[in-house]
């Protein structure tokens, strides 16, 4: 039987059905608009690294051109390499494919660096070299681990702190992900709802509540497993297990 309160929470839940894909529309119109940017960006950046070039395999060029001319190579490059992770990233190429681990979690963490240095975080990583590739596609091994970092860098606000990432590899042809961070922690109330679609702590507009959802799906398509321990006060850790790649 359907009461009055429960036409009013329906119509409430669909208004925020509404909201959060309204929400979500903008994300994907601000990615398209920013691939965009970056495309423009590449023809302009590659003119000033060859003409930088250019400068500096002449013979007769004084010193100090030819350092700041060098800083200027170098930083047009960085840019560059920024550019192409970001078109690469923003690429729908979501399906199929394998990913070396310890490469996405160095691509990750230079793309978060600035999120994490505004914030005072500490970022630093422990990888096993010996890993072996996974069965899993880049992008979303990308997107798995930006919502874990994030999550993370958005829990220690601006008070600082640590975040350890570490790759290791079990005798069982697996390979393990664990990513901890020393923030304010979950109570066991958040922790048990966590990976609900719509489960959110942030106020409208931080949060939509899908970044988790969406993170265990991924991990799981691929046979893989996602695992939580949070303490109040202390930090938190995610630890992620894959099989190896056949
Ligand atoms: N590292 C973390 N530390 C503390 N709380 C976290 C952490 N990661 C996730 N959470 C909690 O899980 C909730 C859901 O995360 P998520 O699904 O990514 O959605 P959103 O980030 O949009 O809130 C967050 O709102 C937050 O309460
Ligand atoms: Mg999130």
């Amino acid at each position: 039987m359907t009461t009055p309160a429960d036409t009013h929470s329906s119509g409430a839940i669909s208004n925020e059905l509404f909201r959060q894909m309204a929400y979500n529309e903008k994300m994907a119109e601000l990615g398209r608009i920013s691939a965009g940017v970056v495309h423009e960006l590449n023809a302009p950046l590659s003119v000033i690294t060859s003409a930088a070039q250019m400068i500096l395999r002449e013979d007769e060029v004084p010193e100090f051109v030819r350092e700041m001319v060098g800083r200027i190579n170098s930083e047009a490059h960085r840019l560059s390499q920024l550019t192409r992770g970001l078109l690469n990233f923003s690429s729908h190429d979501d399906i199929g494919g394998e990913s070396d681990v310890n490469l996405t979690i160095d691509f990750v963490l230079e793309f978060i660096k600035f999120e994490a240095a505004q914030r005072g975080v500490t970022v630093s990583r422990r990888l096993d070299h010996s890993l072996p590739m996974i069965g899993i596609n880049n992008n979303s091994l990308k997107q798995i681990l930006l919502n874990i970092i994030m999550n993370a860098l958005q829990a220690m606000e601006t008070d600082g702190g640590t975040l350890l990432v570490e790759t290791s590899a079990p005798p069982d042809n697996r390979v393990c992900i664990k990513i901890t961070d020393s923030g304010p922690g979950m109570t066991e109330t958040t922790l048990s709802k966590i990976f609900e679609p719509y489960f959110t702590t942030k106020k409208p507009g931080e949060g939509t509540g899908l970044g988790l959802f969406v993170t265990r799906t991924l991990v799981e398509q691929d046979g893989g497993s996602i695992v939580v321990a949070s303490r109040a006060d202390v930090g938190t850790c995610f630890t992620i297990l894959f099989d190896a790649a056949a």
